[in-house]
């Protein structure tokens, strides 16, 4: 979709449809010639209820009406929300060419929202339906952004960062079989050429052995496809601040290993590789943004399979920094992976660590798809995080570590385990777990089990939700302009 700002007035756009946002207890700000538009808001038909939208046709366009809310509730998330559903209708209807009329008086974030809420969802994943529904609804080909200035870079910005949202939708939609570690690493190198400043490095099994990587060789063990230790760097030029380190779990499909899942809704663990495909999006998406921040991003790919070379139950294992695992249960792998990839990250100098994983089911039940889990050995970094989150949308909430919590993944036979003995506390104590690997380096934790896919917001409801995308993003400006 192209996408642009202009300063010209939406019938001079040669849009088709023509969106208006209404407030609550506010007019219509340009109303058409014969006065339709009010005339609809007058008759309750047009309101400015969120999500109500109502539909008319003067002086040759289509309009669409749009409820916003109250005046004081108008922030990005409201734009995100309010643009879906425009997109959505507008779809239905035919719609080829969209302009959006920026509200009075709203920021940047605003306008960002509408092109983020506009492109997310208009995002479809059918690159393997042979034939398109006749009825299928249309394909908006233009977005256009009126306002009375000039906002041309946060309408550019956000169409930037919704395309990596978008992009690491399509590795997370993408099935296991076609989707496996080495494709994962042929798109961190795909993207290393595409973008200036941007390198990759890519080691297999072999390298991630002489890494005296066995916590991740471990879970790698047991599946013929080869694993991929991915290292993506962005230098930009005289960038001073703290070198941000991203770390990604990617899972490119999860059975469990021998200690196997059950069959139903197995299908979904090819999403185990979402925050691996958060991190690559979004280190892209930093570069070609040009934001003044050094960025070192590890993503641990591998398929967790059982065979006759798996890693078993009770087997222990020594990690890149040389603790040792009892591996109690093979289904918790990811934080076997993000144990050796976190090590890897602070070796390779990254000062702020944040990692992204679908790590455990506990999550789902503790905050469903609302709020992922924030951990964090450090509050400022965790506040860092939280506020990336609120401008993003991309919620979090913090949960607490503490030592009582870190007792019970103690090991009996080796230093820590993987899985406890009793239920409690699942994901606190898969976060205690990967504290074990960032030394001092302040961290933070998100566990994305619940968000990863099947949203439900209006702008990403089913399958992946490049989840995190806009949310690192924004923590990589906040460490860039050290606000
Ligand atoms: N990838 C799963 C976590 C998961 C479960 C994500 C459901 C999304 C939806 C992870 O590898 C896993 O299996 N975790 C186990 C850990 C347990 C064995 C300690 C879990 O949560 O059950
Ligand atoms: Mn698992
Ligand atoms: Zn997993």
């Amino acid at each position: 979709m192209e996408v642009r700002a202009t300063t010209d007035p939406p019938l001079q756009t040669n849009a088709d449809t023509v969106c208006l946002g209404l407030v609550e207890g506010e007019g219509v700000a340009h109303d058409v010639a014969d006065g339709t538009l009010g005339a609809l808001v007058e008759s309750g038909e047009a309101s400015a209820r969120p999500r109500k939208v109502a539909v008319a046709h003067a002086d040759g366009v289509r309009w669409l009406l749009v409820g916003l809310g109250a005046r004081h509730e108008l922030d990005a998330e409201a734009a995100r929300v309010a643009a879906a559903v425009a997109e959505t209708r507008a779809r239905e209807l035919g719609a080829q060419r969209l302009c959006w009329e920026l509200p009075h008086h709203v920021d940047d974030a605003f306008a960002g929202g509408l092109v983020e809420g506009t492109l997310l969802s208009a995002y479809r994943f059918d690159r393997f339906k042979s034939s398109v529904d006749d009825d299928a609804p249309s394909r908006l080909e233009a977005l256009v952004v009126s306002a009375h200035h000039d906002v041309g870079d946060p309408v550019g910005r956000a169409a930037l960062v919704a395309a990596a949202a978008n992009a690491a939708r399509d590795l997370q939609n993408a099935p296991a079989n076609e989707m496996t570690p080495t494709r994962l690493g042929e798109r961190a190198r795909e993207l290393a050429e595409e973008v200036d400043g941007l390198s990759a490095e890519v080691d297999g099994r072999e390298a991630i052995a002489r890494g005296a990587m066995g916590a991740f060789g471990a879970v790698a063990r047991g599946s013929d496809e080869d694993p991929a230790l991915i290292t993506l760097r962005y230098e930009p030029l005289g960038a001073t601040g703290p070198v941000l380190g991203l770390v990604g779990k990617a899972v490119t499909f999860d059975t469990g290993g021998i200690s196997i899942k059950p069959a139903a809704k197995m299908a979904e663990m090819k999403f185990d590789m979402s925050g691996g495909a958060a991190v690559l999006e979004a280190i892209g998406a930093i570069a070609r943004l040009e934001l003044p921040v050094r960025v070192v991003a590890v993503i641990g790919a591998t398929e967790n399979m059982p065979s006759g070379h798996a890693v078993k139950p009770g087997d222990i294992v020594r990690a890149r920094n040389g603790i040792t695992i009892e591996v109690n249960n093979t289904d918790a792998e990811g934080r076997l992976v993000l144990s050796d990839c976190l090590a890897w990250a602070v070796e390779q100098g990254a000062e702020r660590i944040v990692d992204l994983a679908t790590l455990t089911g506990a999550i789902v039940v503790a905050l469903g798809s609302t709020h992922a889990g924030l951990f964090a050995n450090d509050d400022a970094w965790a506040a860092d995080v939280e506020a990336a989150a609120r401008t993003s949308g991309e919620l979090v909430w913090r949960l607490p570590l503490h030592a009582e919590t870190a007792e019970l993944i103690k090991g009996r036979y080796a230093d820590i385990a993987n899985a406890t003995e009793v239920r409690k506390a699942g994901s606190i104590t898969a976060a205690e777990f990967l504290k074990h690997f960032i030394g001092d380096v302040p961290w933070a934790h998100i566990d994305i089990a619940g968000t990863a896919w099947d949203l439900e917001r209006p702008y990403a409801r089913k399958g992946g939700a490049g989840f995190g995308v806009r949310l690192l993003v924004d923590l990589a400006q906040r460490v860039a302009t050290g606000d």
